[in-house]
């Protein structure tokens, strides 16, 4: 039999790994389409969840920071993780906004936590201006991508992503829920002594002191916490998910949360790029449900291939109720501090 090999010797690293290539290929590809997945933010939370997207084989990963050779550096370490670790996702770090063209899906955790010293408007100011830079490039490269927020204060910078972009709602969401919920589940399953994966939760509200975790939602393998565990061990975990950030900043002494935070994320991400439709606590914008209108907060979101696709309205007591209330009067203080500071 006569085979007609036709080898190409002239491979060009460069050239394969051009935008314009992989973008091409995506497009021929009409079954097991490779999705593109931006990480905007290449420090402790960004590579996590590149790391996380690259292991779970959800697409090819962008890994994008205004440091120089970061964002290249930690690519190629997680490039040279993939043959032991499994995966074969082409992972490019760049300091070059254009590279978002293409994105599925962008994960915005650019961004500083806040430091001693720094008040909350400091964190606003900072972190605003950082977030309108990157939605004015999002707007300008990855117009139809699926947005996901990380940034702190993590409800507010959701909102303003939303207003600046200007895209339907449904395309940009925060993450703080999944991370809230995971610790809560955790927790649980310390304190029983059984699989966290066994337990179900739910958690609402803003991310923060405010967050109204769901004890009457939260469930060991179906039984629910209330008839495994007394109410004050049920009260001591929430008051310890709420502090479930703190407690690992004061441990750290500097930074915060990455790996549960870059989990979270990923987790996400997976529920949009394969379109599973997983129901998911997520920051979304509500317009009337749970009586909140025109705001960002934490409540059940269907997520799949077209973002929050729907919003789960429970059935809340009237201190959970009240408790998400108060919650939202947090995250309107924080979009009132952008609009002082003309961010907004
Ligand atoms: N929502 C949550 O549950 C949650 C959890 C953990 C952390 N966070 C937040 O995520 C953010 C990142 O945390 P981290 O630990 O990764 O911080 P980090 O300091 O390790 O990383 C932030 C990165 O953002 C980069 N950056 C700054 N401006 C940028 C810009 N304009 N474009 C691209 N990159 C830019 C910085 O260079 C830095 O590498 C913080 O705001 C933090 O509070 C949120």
């Amino acid at each position: 039999m006569d085979y007609d090999y036709d080898y190409d010797y002239d491979y060009d690293y460069e050239q394969e790994h051009d935008y314009g290539w992989e973008y091409e290929r995506k497009e021929i590809m009409a079954v097991g389409k490779r999705f593109r997945i931006a990480c905007v933010g290449a420090g402790n939370v960004g590579a996590s969840v590149a790391q996380y997207c690259a292991e779970m084989e959800l697409g090819d990963v962008v890994l994008l920071d205004v440091i120089e050779g970061l964002p290249q550096g930690k690519a190629l370490d997680l490039t040279q993780a993939g043959p032991i670790r499994g995966y074969d996702s082409i992972i490019t770090g760049t300091n070059d906004f254009t590279h978002l063209s293409g994105s599925d899906v962008v994960v915005v955790t650019a961004g500083l936590a806040r430091k001693p010293g720094m008040t909350r408007l400091d964190l606003l100011a900072k972190n605003g201006a950082i977030m309108t830079q990157i939605c004015e490039s999002i707007l300008k490269y990855a117009p139809e991508s699926i947005v996901i927020v990380v940034t702190n204060p993590l409800d507010v910078m959701t909102y303003l992503a939303f207003k600046k972009l200007g895209v339907p709602a449904q395309r940009v969401i925060g993450m703080a829920g999944c991370l809230d919920s995971a610790r809560f589940r955790a927790f649980v399953g310390l304190e029983l002594g059984v699989s966290a994966k066994n337990v179900d939760t739910m958690v609402l509200g803003s991310h923060g002191d405010d967050m109204v975790p769901l004890p009457q939602y939260t469930t060991v393998s179906g039984i629910p916490i209330t008839k495994l565990l007394p109410p004050e061990r049920v009260d001591a975990i929430v008051k310890r998910t709420r502090n479930g950030g703190g407690e690992i900043v004061a441990l750290l002494k500097t930074g915060s949360a990455y790996y549960a935070p870059g989990a979270s994320a990923a987790r996400m991400v997976q529920s949009i790029v394969r379109d599973e439709k997983q129901l998911l606590p997520c920051s979304t914008h509500l317009s009337g449900q749970y009586g909140l209108d025109d705001i960002y907060i934490g409540v059940p979101v269907r997520l799949g291939k077209y973002g929050a696709e729907e919003i789960v309205e429970l059935e809340l007591s009237e201190e959970e109720r009240s408790a998400l209330h108060r919650s939202a009067g947090e995250v309107r203080a924080g979009i009132r501090g952008l609009v002082e500071l003309n961010v907004l």
